[in-house]
Protein backbone atom coordinates (compact mmCIF):
# COMPACT_ATOMS: atom_id res chain seq x y z
CA UNK A 1 0.00 0.00 0.00
CA UNK A 2 1.31 3.50 -0.89
CA UNK A 3 1.53 6.71 1.62
CA UNK A 4 1.52 9.45 -0.20
CA UNK A 5 2.95 12.58 1.87
CA UNK A 6 0.33 15.54 1.22
CA UNK A 7 -2.10 16.80 3.18
CA UNK A 8 -5.44 17.78 1.94
CA UNK A 9 -6.76 18.66 5.11
CA UNK A 10 -9.61 21.72 4.04
CA UNK A 11 -10.41 19.98 0.91
CA UNK A 12 -14.33 19.31 0.57
CA UNK A 13 -14.54 16.95 -2.15
CA UNK A 14 -17.53 16.16 -4.13
CA UNK A 15 -16.72 12.95 -6.90
CA UNK A 16 -19.22 11.72 -9.13
CA UNK A 17 -19.50 8.23 -10.19
CA UNK A 18 -17.95 7.45 -6.58
CA UNK A 19 -18.92 4.32 -6.86
CA UNK A 20 -17.32 3.17 -9.68
CA UNK A 21 -13.82 1.39 -9.48
CA UNK A 22 -12.02 4.66 -11.02
CA UNK A 23 -13.77 6.91 -8.54
CA UNK A 24 -14.16 4.68 -5.99
CA UNK A 25 -10.31 4.04 -5.40
CA UNK A 26 -10.16 8.10 -5.72
CA UNK A 27 -12.27 9.17 -3.13
CA UNK A 28 -10.56 6.36 -0.61
CA UNK A 29 -7.44 7.98 -1.37
CA UNK A 30 -8.36 11.42 -0.98
CA UNK A 31 -10.10 10.81 2.22
CA UNK A 32 -6.28 9.06 3.58
CA UNK A 33 -4.66 12.30 2.86
CA UNK A 34 -7.31 14.57 5.09
CA UNK A 35 -9.65 15.32 2.58
CA UNK A 36 -13.71 15.12 3.22
CA UNK A 37 -15.34 13.41 0.48
CA UNK A 38 -18.94 13.60 -0.67
CA UNK A 39 -19.42 10.51 -3.02
CA UNK A 40 -22.28 11.23 -5.57
CA UNK A 41 -23.63 8.44 -7.75
CA UNK A 42 -26.72 6.63 -9.51
CA UNK A 43 -25.69 3.55 -7.36
CA UNK A 44 -26.59 4.76 -3.51
CA UNK A 45 -26.14 1.45 -2.31
CA UNK A 46 -22.36 0.92 -4.14
CA UNK A 47 -21.70 4.50 -3.09
CA UNK A 48 -22.27 3.83 0.77
CA UNK A 49 -20.30 0.68 0.66
CA UNK A 50 -17.36 3.07 -0.39
CA UNK A 51 -18.00 5.82 2.14
CA UNK A 52 -18.53 2.76 5.21
CA UNK A 53 -15.63 1.76 4.42
CA UNK A 54 -13.92 5.09 4.35
CA UNK A 55 -15.55 6.03 7.72
CA UNK A 56 -14.73 2.63 9.48
CA UNK A 57 -10.84 3.35 8.46
CA UNK A 58 -11.07 7.04 9.87
CA UNK A 59 -11.91 9.38 7.29
CA UNK A 60 -14.80 11.78 6.41
CA UNK A 61 -17.12 9.83 3.52
CA UNK A 62 -21.08 10.61 3.12
CA UNK A 63 -22.76 8.88 -0.08
CA UNK A 64 -25.62 10.59 -2.08
CA UNK A 65 -28.17 9.54 -4.62
CA UNK A 66 -27.26 11.75 -7.49
CA UNK A 67 -28.19 11.47 -11.11
CA UNK A 68 -25.64 13.21 -13.86
CA UNK A 69 -27.87 13.48 -16.17
CA UNK A 70 -30.50 15.51 -14.56
CA UNK A 71 -29.87 19.20 -13.37
CA UNK A 72 -33.00 18.91 -11.00
CA UNK A 73 -31.31 15.60 -9.31
CA UNK A 74 -28.27 17.59 -9.27
CA UNK A 75 -29.18 20.64 -7.33
CA UNK A 76 -31.13 19.08 -4.75
CA UNK A 77 -27.89 16.67 -4.27
CA UNK A 78 -26.13 20.14 -3.36
CA UNK A 79 -28.09 21.30 -1.32
CA UNK A 80 -28.11 17.99 1.04
CA UNK A 81 -23.80 17.85 0.32
CA UNK A 82 -23.85 21.77 1.85
CA UNK A 83 -26.14 20.85 4.27
CA UNK A 84 -23.67 18.13 5.72
CA UNK A 85 -19.97 19.85 4.68
CA UNK A 86 -20.88 23.63 4.61
CA UNK A 87 -18.52 23.91 1.29
CA UNK A 88 -17.74 22.27 -1.09
CA UNK A 89 -14.21 23.73 -2.91
CA UNK A 90 -13.18 20.55 -5.37
CA UNK A 91 -15.33 18.41 -7.75
CA UNK A 92 -14.15 15.55 -9.44
CA UNK A 93 -16.41 14.83 -12.85
CA UNK A 94 -15.89 10.95 -13.20
CA UNK A 95 -18.92 9.28 -13.86
CA UNK A 96 -19.17 8.09 -17.31
CA UNK A 97 -19.25 4.76 -19.58
CA UNK A 98 -20.05 3.25 -22.14
CA UNK A 99 -22.67 0.93 -23.40
CA UNK A 100 -22.94 -2.22 -25.67
CA UNK A 101 -26.02 -0.08 -27.54
CA UNK A 102 -24.08 2.67 -28.64
CA UNK A 103 -21.06 0.14 -30.27
CA UNK A 104 -21.15 -0.99 -33.56
CA UNK A 105 -20.57 -4.37 -34.10
CA UNK A 106 -17.61 -3.99 -36.33
CA UNK A 107 -14.69 -1.51 -36.49
CA UNK A 108 -14.51 -1.04 -40.11
CA UNK A 109 -17.93 -0.75 -42.48
CA UNK A 110 -18.04 -3.48 -45.01
CA UNK A 111 -19.93 -3.52 -48.19
CA UNK A 112 -23.42 -5.06 -47.54
CA UNK A 113 -23.56 -4.20 -43.89
CA UNK A 114 -26.53 -2.04 -44.43
CA UNK A 115 -28.62 -4.80 -45.62
CA UNK A 116 -27.49 -7.31 -43.19
CA UNK A 117 -29.82 -8.31 -39.95
CA UNK A 118 -27.63 -10.23 -38.03
CA UNK A 119 -24.57 -7.07 -38.15
CA UNK A 120 -25.46 -3.55 -35.99
CA UNK A 121 -23.60 -1.21 -38.39
CA UNK A 122 -23.12 2.46 -38.26
CA UNK A 123 -26.44 2.93 -39.69
CA UNK A 124 -28.32 0.99 -37.17
CA UNK A 125 -27.05 2.81 -34.17
CA UNK A 126 -30.40 3.79 -32.12
CA UNK A 127 -31.10 7.33 -31.59
CA UNK A 128 -31.46 6.97 -27.59
CA UNK A 129 -28.28 5.37 -26.66
CA UNK A 130 -26.16 7.66 -28.41
CA UNK A 131 -27.52 10.71 -27.11
CA UNK A 132 -27.39 8.93 -23.66
CA UNK A 133 -23.96 8.13 -23.86
CA UNK A 134 -22.86 11.35 -25.03
CA UNK A 135 -25.06 13.10 -22.58
CA UNK A 136 -23.50 10.68 -19.49
CA UNK A 137 -20.14 11.77 -20.35
CA UNK A 138 -20.08 15.13 -21.52
CA UNK A 139 -22.98 16.83 -21.14
CA UNK A 140 -23.18 15.53 -17.31
CA UNK A 141 -19.72 17.42 -16.42
CA UNK A 142 -21.05 20.70 -17.58
CA UNK A 143 -24.32 19.93 -15.66
CA UNK A 144 -22.53 18.72 -12.55
CA UNK A 145 -20.04 21.72 -12.28
CA UNK A 146 -23.08 24.84 -13.00
CA UNK A 147 -24.14 22.94 -9.67
CA UNK A 148 -21.24 22.23 -7.98
CA UNK A 149 -19.17 24.79 -8.51
CA UNK A 150 -21.81 27.96 -7.52
CA UNK A 151 -20.14 27.77 -4.23
CA UNK A 152 -16.76 28.38 -5.63
CA UNK A 153 -16.81 30.89 -7.71
CA UNK A 154 -16.65 33.43 -4.49
CA UNK A 155 -13.73 31.79 -2.51
CA UNK A 156 -12.00 29.80 -5.47
CA UNK A 157 -11.58 25.70 -6.25
CA UNK A 158 -10.45 23.76 -8.05
CA UNK A 159 -12.59 21.04 -10.46
CA UNK A 160 -10.96 17.72 -12.46
CA UNK A 161 -12.77 15.92 -15.47
CA UNK A 162 -11.84 12.46 -16.42
CA UNK A 163 -11.23 12.39 -20.37
CA UNK A 164 -10.12 9.36 -22.15
CA UNK A 165 -7.28 8.52 -24.49
CA UNK A 166 -10.73 8.91 -26.48
CA UNK A 167 -9.94 12.48 -26.61
CA UNK A 168 -6.94 12.29 -28.51
CA UNK A 169 -7.72 9.87 -31.40
CA UNK A 170 -11.03 7.65 -31.06
CA UNK A 171 -10.96 4.35 -30.48
CA UNK A 172 -13.11 2.08 -33.13
CA UNK A 173 -16.80 1.27 -32.51
CA UNK A 174 -17.91 3.75 -29.72
CA UNK A 175 -18.28 7.14 -31.62
CA UNK A 176 -20.86 8.81 -28.75
CA UNK A 177 -18.23 7.46 -26.21
CA UNK A 178 -15.51 8.69 -28.18
CA UNK A 179 -16.74 12.05 -29.56
CA UNK A 180 -18.22 13.12 -25.98
CA UNK A 181 -14.59 12.21 -23.77
CA UNK A 182 -13.20 14.81 -26.69
CA UNK A 183 -15.83 17.40 -25.39
CA UNK A 184 -14.17 16.66 -22.36
CA UNK A 185 -11.18 17.49 -22.83
CA UNK A 186 -12.42 20.42 -25.18
CA UNK A 187 -14.39 22.22 -21.89
CA UNK A 188 -11.96 21.43 -19.44
CA UNK A 189 -9.62 24.36 -21.65
CA UNK A 190 -12.99 26.29 -21.94
CA UNK A 191 -13.78 26.27 -18.61
CA UNK A 192 -9.90 26.99 -17.06
CA UNK A 193 -9.99 30.45 -19.22
CA UNK A 194 -13.80 30.84 -18.75
CA UNK A 195 -13.38 30.62 -14.27
CA UNK A 196 -9.44 31.85 -14.43
CA UNK A 197 -10.49 35.05 -13.06
CA UNK A 198 -11.85 33.76 -10.09
CA UNK A 199 -9.50 31.16 -8.99
CA UNK A 200 -10.96 28.04 -9.85
CA UNK A 201 -8.38 25.81 -11.73
CA UNK A 202 -10.04 23.15 -14.58
CA UNK A 203 -7.89 20.48 -15.22
CA UNK A 204 -8.98 16.78 -16.63
CA UNK A 205 -6.93 13.29 -16.16
CA UNK A 206 -7.04 11.19 -19.47
CA UNK A 207 -6.57 7.70 -17.94
CA UNK A 208 -5.16 5.25 -20.50
CA UNK A 209 -6.81 1.48 -19.92
CA UNK A 210 -7.27 0.37 -16.41
CA UNK A 211 -10.24 -2.68 -15.74
CA UNK A 212 -13.59 -0.64 -14.82
CA UNK A 213 -16.98 -2.44 -14.43
CA UNK A 214 -17.61 -1.01 -18.02
CA UNK A 215 -14.95 -1.99 -19.88
CA UNK A 216 -14.71 -5.47 -18.04
CA UNK A 217 -16.71 -7.30 -20.66
CA UNK A 218 -14.86 -5.57 -23.72
CA UNK A 219 -11.27 -6.09 -21.57
CA UNK A 220 -12.04 -9.97 -20.98
CA UNK A 221 -14.06 -12.90 -22.57
CA UNK A 222 -15.74 -15.48 -20.18
CA UNK A 223 -13.13 -17.27 -19.35
CA UNK A 224 -11.04 -14.49 -18.32
CA UNK A 225 -9.11 -14.14 -20.98
CA UNK A 226 -7.57 -11.05 -22.66
CA UNK A 227 -10.23 -10.43 -26.17
CA UNK A 228 -8.35 -9.51 -29.14
CA UNK A 229 -9.02 -5.51 -28.65
CA UNK A 230 -7.32 -6.05 -25.37
CA UNK A 231 -4.81 -8.00 -27.49
CA UNK A 232 -4.44 -4.91 -29.36
CA UNK A 233 -4.59 -2.00 -26.56
CA UNK A 234 -1.43 -3.50 -24.85
CA UNK A 235 0.95 -3.90 -28.16
CA UNK A 236 -0.22 0.14 -28.74
CA UNK A 237 0.94 0.56 -25.06
CA UNK A 238 4.65 1.01 -24.81
CA UNK A 239 4.27 0.07 -21.25
CA UNK A 240 3.07 -3.44 -22.47
CA UNK A 241 0.49 -3.70 -19.45
CA UNK A 242 -3.14 -2.13 -18.56
CA UNK A 243 -2.61 0.47 -15.77
CA UNK A 244 -2.96 -0.03 -11.93
CA UNK A 245 -6.21 2.32 -10.48
CA UNK A 246 -3.15 3.47 -7.84
CA UNK A 247 -1.18 4.74 -10.88
CA UNK A 248 -3.60 7.35 -11.19
CA UNK A 249 -3.30 8.45 -7.75
CA UNK A 250 0.03 10.68 -7.95
CA UNK A 251 -1.51 12.46 -10.63
CA UNK A 252 -4.89 13.19 -8.83
CA UNK A 253 -3.65 14.27 -5.82
CA UNK A 254 -0.76 16.27 -7.49
CA UNK A 255 -3.93 18.31 -9.35
CA UNK A 256 -5.50 18.58 -5.72
CA UNK A 257 -3.06 20.63 -3.98
CA UNK A 258 -2.57 23.78 -4.68
CA UNK A 259 0.96 24.06 -3.77
CA UNK A 260 2.20 21.46 -5.88
CA UNK A 261 -0.37 22.68 -8.99
CA UNK A 262 -1.51 26.26 -8.34
CA UNK A 263 -0.34 27.37 -11.77
CA UNK A 264 -1.81 24.66 -13.43
CA UNK A 265 -4.83 25.19 -15.46
CA UNK A 266 -6.70 23.61 -18.70
CA UNK A 267 -4.60 21.03 -19.09
CA UNK A 268 -5.21 17.28 -19.38
CA UNK A 269 -2.91 14.62 -18.43
CA UNK A 270 -2.60 11.06 -20.12
CA UNK A 271 -1.71 8.80 -17.59
CA UNK A 272 -1.82 5.62 -20.16
CA UNK A 273 1.89 3.79 -19.68
CA UNK A 274 2.38 5.86 -23.41
CA UNK A 275 -0.41 4.31 -25.44
CA UNK A 276 -1.00 8.19 -26.63
CA UNK A 277 2.06 8.80 -27.38
CA UNK A 278 2.62 5.50 -29.52
CA UNK A 279 1.79 5.91 -33.23
CA UNK A 280 2.07 1.69 -33.78
CA UNK A 281 4.69 1.64 -35.59
N1 LIG B 1 -11.64 2.18 -16.87
C1 LIG B 1 -10.90 2.77 -17.80
O1 LIG B 1 -9.95 2.17 -18.36
C2 LIG B 1 -11.18 4.18 -18.20
C3 LIG B 1 -10.36 4.77 -19.16
C4 LIG B 1 -10.59 6.08 -19.53
C5 LIG B 1 -11.60 6.81 -18.95
N2 LIG B 1 -12.40 6.21 -18.03
C6 LIG B 1 -13.45 7.04 -17.43
O2 LIG B 1 -13.28 7.05 -16.03
C7 LIG B 1 -14.55 7.22 -15.40
C8 LIG B 1 -14.79 6.09 -14.41
O3 LIG B 1 -14.68 4.85 -15.09
P1 LIG B 1 -14.74 3.44 -14.34
O4 LIG B 1 -13.91 2.52 -15.15
O5 LIG B 1 -14.43 3.62 -12.90
O6 LIG B 1 -16.27 3.06 -14.58
P2 LIG B 1 -17.32 2.37 -13.59
O7 LIG B 1 -18.39 1.84 -14.50
O8 LIG B 1 -16.64 1.46 -12.65
O9 LIG B 1 -17.89 3.63 -12.80
C9 LIG B 1 -18.80 4.56 -13.36
C10 LIG B 1 -19.75 5.02 -12.26
O10 LIG B 1 -20.63 6.02 -12.81
C11 LIG B 1 -21.92 5.79 -12.25
N3 LIG B 1 -22.96 6.36 -13.10
C12 LIG B 1 -23.40 5.90 -14.30
N4 LIG B 1 -24.42 6.66 -14.74
C13 LIG B 1 -24.62 7.62 -13.81
C14 LIG B 1 -25.54 8.69 -13.69
N5 LIG B 1 -26.46 8.93 -14.64
N6 LIG B 1 -25.47 9.47 -12.60
C15 LIG B 1 -24.56 9.24 -11.63
N7 LIG B 1 -23.66 8.24 -11.69
C16 LIG B 1 -23.70 7.44 -12.75
C17 LIG B 1 -22.05 4.27 -12.18
O11 LIG B 1 -23.07 3.86 -11.28
C18 LIG B 1 -20.65 3.87 -11.73
O12 LIG B 1 -20.56 3.79 -10.33
C19 LIG B 1 -15.58 7.26 -16.54
O13 LIG B 1 -15.83 8.61 -16.89
C20 LIG B 1 -14.87 6.55 -17.67
O14 LIG B 1 -15.38 6.93 -18.92
C21 LIG B 1 -12.21 4.91 -17.64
Amino acid sequence: MKRYNINLEGKNIAITGAAGAICGQFAIELAKVGAKVALLDINLEKAQEVADQINANGGFARAYYANVLSRESLDECYEKVIADFGYINLLINGAGGNHPSATTDKEYYEKGDILDETVKSFFELPDAPIRKIFDLNFTSILLTTQAFAKGMVESGGNVINISSMNAYRPLTKIPAYSAAKSAVSNFTQWLAVHFAGVGIRVNGIAPGFFVGNQNRGLLYNDKGELTPRSHKIISHTPLGRFGELDELIGTLLWLCDDEFSGFVTGIVVPVDGGFSAYSGV
